[in-house]
């Protein structure tokens, strides 16, 4: 059965939010409160492979990041890895690279890991972004629409954004199968979630990282939602046998 049927939004449903501003509060909340330890977990918990996947993701668009022009937008963007990651693909020279982030704290860690770059940090709504449209050639996100509390919302909002023939590249967890599958499954569930409570000091959020990956829509479903929000080309690239995968669309 397709994960949507049963609501008309479907997006990120932390535990006891009942709607979709709930929703983004609550996240917006649990990622302020893992700030300072979030990176640490991260390269902790994927045994460092977050790393790889946001080198090839950004490889991925050396095309348009090689245009000194092309203005590139990392929504969702945290404490700055992808964001990083796209300007060491770029090229050091490249001054039209921008994070957006709806944390505050996550943002900060951003702007510290960053100093002496020419990247740029703005505090935005992924769903409001502060933009007009038609401006970028490339978005990215990583491990961030997940958490948005309105993907197909999500989804119209990057498409405004890009301009005609732009690229989108959405980053996130895939659920991959057979016995990997059932091996991933073990860590994701039960180990990842224990671990990274001890470690933060914070129970909600690594709870909620494998629940919000049962509820996201897997690629077939994902690729309709992003033809129906508008873009022309649509596909989905597994990453280390679908624990991850890329989606990407050209406008
Ligand atoms: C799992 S982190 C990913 C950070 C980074 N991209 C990475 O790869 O490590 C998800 C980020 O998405 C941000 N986020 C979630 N919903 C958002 C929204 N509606 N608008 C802006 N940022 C949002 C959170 O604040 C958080 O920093």
């Amino acid at each position: 059965m397709n994960k949507s049927t049963h609501s008309a939004v479907i997006g990120a449903a932390p535990e006891g939010a009942g709607d979709p501003q709930a929703a983004a509060l609550a996240v917006r909340e649990m990622f302020t409160s893992i700030a300072p330890r979030y990176d640490l977990l991260n390269h902790l918990l994927s045994f460092n492979v977050d790393r790889m996947w946001w080198r090839k993701t950004a490889r991925r668009f050396a095309a348009v990041l090689s245009r000194p022009e092309a203005n590139v937008l990392d929504l969702c963007c945290g404490t700055g890895d992808m964001t990083l990651a796209l300007l060491r693909e770029a090229g050091k020279s490249s001054n039209r690279i921008l994070g957006a982030d709806f944390s505050h704290a996550m943002l900060q860690r951003a702007g510290e890991k960053s100093a002496g770059t020419p990247l740029r940090w703005v505090e935005a709504d992924a769903l409001r972004l502060p933009f007009a449209g038609e401006h970028f050639d490339l978005v990215t996100s990583a491990f961030g629409f997940r958490n948005l509390a309105d993907y197909d919302a999500g989804l119209r909002e990057i498409v405004r954004v890009l301009r005609p023939g732009g690229e989108c590249g959405i980053l996130d967890f895939g659920e991959p199968r057979g016995v990997v599958g059932k091996i991933y499954r073990i860590y994701f569930k039960r180990v990842l979630p224990v671990v990274g409570t001890m470690i933060s000091g914070v129970r909600g959020p690594y709870a909620y990282l494998p629940s919000s990956v049962e509820r996201f829509p897997g690629p077939e479903e994902m690729l309709e939602r992003m033809r129906a929000a508008g873009f022309c080309e649509v596909s989905w690239t597994p990453y280390t046998l679908g624990i991850a995968g890329l989606y990407w669309g050209r406008k």
